[in-house]
């Protein structure tokens, strides 16, 4: 059941903001706040909202935790590793805390709803002064209130899901690129997977909001709008209003843009969408498809609910449909009971797609999940190998995927200045990769038309046809 928050919410959120910005106009300086996003996307889109309430409340901002009034650390909980930066970096923290009585530390996000890590946190990091679970951010004003006006610490992490609060402040990193959130949570319970324990269950925003956002974003100049959910492609159920519909209804405001979108999972991916996509004016060239496994067996101990033969006829299709469509993917290399057998399935299956990248993980084991009870028999150090086996496949791969686009013309907006050699100016092409071409500062923000002459593993380089403007 999705729970929007109510106006009276709405209200003492706004009434705890002006307390907050009372006692903030009082201080000499202005007071600064130190906000850190770890893992994905959506976080980091959370922590652009965490940044808007703070602005709200009158703190400006510093990358320098030592400057901080305030310190927010969103957190992630997808792979243990993530946890243990989050932990070294609030461990660092202490001498600060020390140094500065007043300091405000807050830690919220995805790995603070696990119990056992909440329980380390309060018992065994006393610095930290507020933990805040994935579905309380809107009430963070109050939080931060009542630890500044009454020292309370705060510890507030219901496990209930569904809330969407619509119209939070947002303070957004770039003045090209938006991320939109347009769904929360995920229903899918792949084996490996903690997200849907930390992030409740999946629920859309009402296609209304969603339409209408991305068009003031568009119409404020915004260049590059990534819809952002779990499984974007299960988007809309409650509404009636599936993704490829949506997609269709923001593919026709005017102007140059472009829409991307993450993450695809592979059971709900339809020609449909591909077709939607194909037919577009503005949506990216680019599908995000996650595979995990090449092999049918991990895959169903994944609980993936695709096999191969459907994945494949995906792949051919969106090859077939969209022009030089930039295909990326997700591995993890060591799940449980997973052979050397299974692990060549994978490097097969990398051969016959040839993606332009994969983001490659290996195995971690995640408290909770179905497959942290299963029997995990291989050795790290064998793990080890075969991830850099499917680096090298991988690798290779990668060294020749861009020559598909020499001798052609793409599009560029050009975003900044370019890393391949001096001179150049950077941009995307419509499938997303990187394009390096002649150009100046004054040529940032502006659309030309490139054509492209030389294809690096991670960048193409091309000459100019003409200014597109
Ligand atoms: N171990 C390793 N990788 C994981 N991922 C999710 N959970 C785990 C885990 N327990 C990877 C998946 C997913 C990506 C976001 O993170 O590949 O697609
Ligand atoms: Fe995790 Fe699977 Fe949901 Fe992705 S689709 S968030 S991998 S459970």
């Amino acid at each position: 059941m999705i729970r929007e928050i109510t106006q009276e919410e709405k209200q003492s959120f706004n009434e705890y903001i002006a307390k907050i910005k009372e006692i903030n106009s009082k201080s000499l300086n202005i007071p600064l706040a130190h906000v850190h996003s770890f893992g994905c996307q959506q976080n980091v889109s959370d922590g652009e909202k965490i940044k808007g309430m703070l602005a709200q409340m009158g703190y400006g901002f510093t990358s320098d935790t030592a400057m901080a009034d305030i310190i927010i650390f969103n957190t992630c909980a997808v792979r243990e590793n993530a946890e243990d930066r989050v932990f070294g970096n609030i461990g660092a923290l202490k001498k600060l805390k020390q140094q500065n009585k007043g300091l405000i530390i807050a830690v919220g996000g995805c790995m603070v709803q696990q119990e056992h890590i909440a329980k380390r946190i309060r018992q065994s990091y006393p610095q930290v002064d507020i933990i805040f679970g994935t579905h309380v951010m809107h009430e963070l004003p109050r939080m931060i209130y009542e630890k500044l006006a009454e020292n309370k610490r705060q510890v507030n992490i219901p496990d209930m899901d569904g809330v969407i609060a619509e119209g939070l402040p947002v303070i957004r990193e770039s003045k090209v690129k938006a991320s939109v959130p347009i769904m929360y949570g995920c229903n899918n319970f792949c084996s490996y997977c903690i997200v849907p324990y930390v992030r409740g269950r999946e629920r859309s925003r009402r296609p209304g909001e969603v339409i209408s956002e991305v068009e003031s974003l568009i119409k404020e100049g915004y260049k590059e709008i990534l819809l952002l959910g779990q499984n974007v492609n299960s988007y809309g159920k409650e509404h009636n209003f599936s993704f490829a519909r949506l997609l269709s209804a923001l593919d026709n405001f005017e102007g140059e843009y472009k829409i991307s979108f993450m993450t695809s999972h592979p059971k709900d991916c339809t020609f449909e969408l591909i077709d939607t996509i194909a037919d577009s004016k503005h949506i990216s060239y680019h599908l995000h498809l996650p595979v995990q496994s090449g092999s049918n067996r991990i895959l169903k101990l994944m609980n993936r609910h695709y096999d191969m033969a459907h994945y494949l006829e995906l792949i051919e299709y969106a090859k077939k449909r969209i022009p030089d469509v930039a295909l990326t993917t997700d591995i993890i290399v060591g799940f449980p009971g997973e052979t050397y057998e299974d692990f060549k399935k994978t490097l097969e299956l990398m051969e016959k797609v040839r993606y332009d990248s994969a983001y490659t993980f290996i195995y971690s084991k995640r408290e909770g999940t179905v497959a942290a009870k299963m029997d995990d028999p291989v050795s790290d150090e064998e793990k080890g190998r075969w991830f850099r086996q499917l680096l090298d496949v991988q690798n290779a791969i990668g060294e020749t995927a861009y020559q598909r686009f020499v001798g052609k013309t793409v599009r560029v907006l050009c975003e900044g200045i370019g890393r391949t050699a001096d001179g150049l100016m950077t941009g995307h092409t419509r499938q997303g990769v990187i394009v390096d071409f002649p150009g100046d500062n004054g040529s940032i923000g502006k659309y030309y038309d490139v054509k492209v002459t030389r294809a690096l593993p991670w960048a193409v380089t091309g000459e100019l046809v003409g200014n597109a403007d």
